[in-house]
């Protein structure tokens, strides 16, 4: 599992236990600690038109990447008509170097299950699942441990806390690749079909599994509302930014360390670069600070003079980056940025699945542009190329992959256009990465010419 990091004290802790539990599958130890006390309140005092209300007033934004409000989808779903629901844990955890979902899903199983249980009892729906990596076994075994501990105890099952409604729950492994993740895709997997995003609308709450209303939320969304529920809508809408409350969690990875942590949204990326690199001061440093990609491999680079930028969903998209995956790179002045916005071009256009035309030919298209300026072979007009490629992918996909998989080339155009035209015009990489271009005389390479 990945290192947890320490965070400062006063950084509230809502999806992570302080401390986490020798076997957090034991179920009467999480009882003490407050696992499905919301639930009890929910089923016993509240309508589950109540418990929507609660959600939306509380601000919660889907984890999943995109923000969209948590609140206001169960009401979509819970007004749908028909009487038989679903809720979908996305659990899927789609970038494959961030292990946020499957930390959670590891360390707070409870947590999940109790937030699924309350999506389920706000919307009406009798059926819930866990969907999730086939390969992360332990979050697996830990999901069926807890799930079925917490159905001996009546916390799920037949009758709910002597409610009268029933509610199963079934953990589901999937197998595929990064689009898998996307909620549609998602969706034909737990029907054992192979998917590709689909049209929308009508969206999964409207029209999703077998057919039928369906709330597909991120497994960190649904273990924000037990909190929510017990603390109150207004005590979380407190927490973290105005328009983006709460706190996620983040990966970060960097030449001085690695881990993940729980953040109040809104923390300036700064604060949280420090969790992993405090000594990063900028002058004294031997490696000074380049970049940080934000969102993961379709993320975008933002450069050291943005650091004060805050981490929400607002602000970062303003910026061409997003919070996509939680996962954050710090680059030191070894990395080009030429040769990262590359290989992370080429990752996504791999992942396109080719539904629709300018997302499968125009992220190719954008990466072998970029391919041909790293490697010392551009054309005089591939920068604008680039700015026309990707005002044509943006917008004309099914799924906002095409979107997100030209934030590495756009945000390297934006911020660090000298670099991109050290490539382009005088086919020299300053960074002494990208071969066989020549490396920059001045440029003091970390790695030889
Ligand atoms: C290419 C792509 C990959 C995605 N991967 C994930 C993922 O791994 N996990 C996830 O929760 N959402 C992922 N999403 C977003 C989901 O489609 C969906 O919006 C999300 O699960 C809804 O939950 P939320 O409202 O709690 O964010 C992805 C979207 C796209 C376009
Ligand atoms: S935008 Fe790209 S990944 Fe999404 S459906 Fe269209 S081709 Fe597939």
């Amino acid at each position: 599992m990945t290192a947890l990091l320490k965070t400062p004290a006063v950084w509230p802790r809502i999806l992570l236990p302080e401390t986490p539990a020798a076997d957090p599958t034991d179920l009467d130890s999480a009882v003490r600690a407050g696992a499905f006390e919301a639930l009890k309140t929910a089923v016993r005092a509240m309508t589950p038109g109540q418990v929507a209300t609660a959600v939306a007033g509380s601000g919660l934004r889907g984890r999943g990447g995109a923000g969209f409000p948590t609140g206001a989808k169960w009401r979509a779903a819970a007004a749908a008509p028909g009487a038989v629901k679903y809720v979908v844990a996305n659990g899927y955890g789609a970038d494959p170097a961030v292990q946020t979902d499957r930390t959670l899903l590891e360390l707070a199983p409870y947590a999940v299950i109790e937030g699924l249980a309350l999506a389920a009892y706000a919307i009406g729906a009798s059926e819930a699942y866990i969907a999730l990596r086939a390969e992360a076994t332990e979050a697996i075994r830990r999901l069926e441990a807890a799930v079925a501990a917490a159905e001996e105890a009546g916390f799920l099952g037949p009758d709910v806390l002597d409610s009268g409604w029933d509610l199963t729950v079934i953990v589901r492994p999937v197998q595929g690749a990064y689009l898998l993740g996307e909620e549609t895709v998602l969706l034909k997997a737990i029907e054992g079909k192979r998917g590709q995003p689909e049209q929308r609308p009508p969206h999964p709450a409207e029209r999703g599994l077998f057919g039928r209303p369906t709330v597909v939320d991120n497994v960190q969304t649904l273990a924000s509302v037990p909190w929510i529920v017990r603390h109150g809508a207004a005590a979380y809408a407190a927490i973290g930014s105005k328009a983006s409350p709460g706190t996620i969690l983040i990966q970060l990875r960097g030449p001085s360390g690695a881990g993940i942590a729980e953040v109040p949204l809104g923390t300036r990326l700064r604060d949280l670069i420090r969790l992993v690199d405090g000594r990063r001061g900028g002058k004294a440093d031997p490696a000074p600070l380049k970049a940080v990609l934000v969102g993961g491999p379709s993320g975008g680079f933002l450069p050291a003079d943005l650091l004060d930028t805050a981490y929400d969903f607002e602000t970062l998209r303003a910026v061409d980056a997003h919070i996509g995956s939680g996962s954050i790179v710090i680059a030191d002045d070894r990395a080009c940025i030429v040769d990262l916005a590359r290989l992370l071009t080429r990752f996504c256009a791999d992942q396109a699945c080719g539904k629709t035309i300018p997302c499968r030919i125009g992220t190719r298209r954008l990466s072998e542009v970029i391919d041909r300026i790293a490697i010392g072979t551009p054309k005089p007009t591939d920068a604008l190329l680039i700015a026309d490629l990707s005002s044509d992918i943006v917008g004309s996909g099914l799924c906002d992959h095409e979107r997100l998989a030209t934030l590495p080339v756009t945000s390297a155009m934006r911020y660090f256009r000298a670099e991109l035209d050290d490539h382009l015009l005088r086919s020299t990489c300053p960074a002494g990465v990208c071969q066989p271009i020549a490396v920059a005389a001045a440029a003091g390479s970390h790695r030889g010419a």
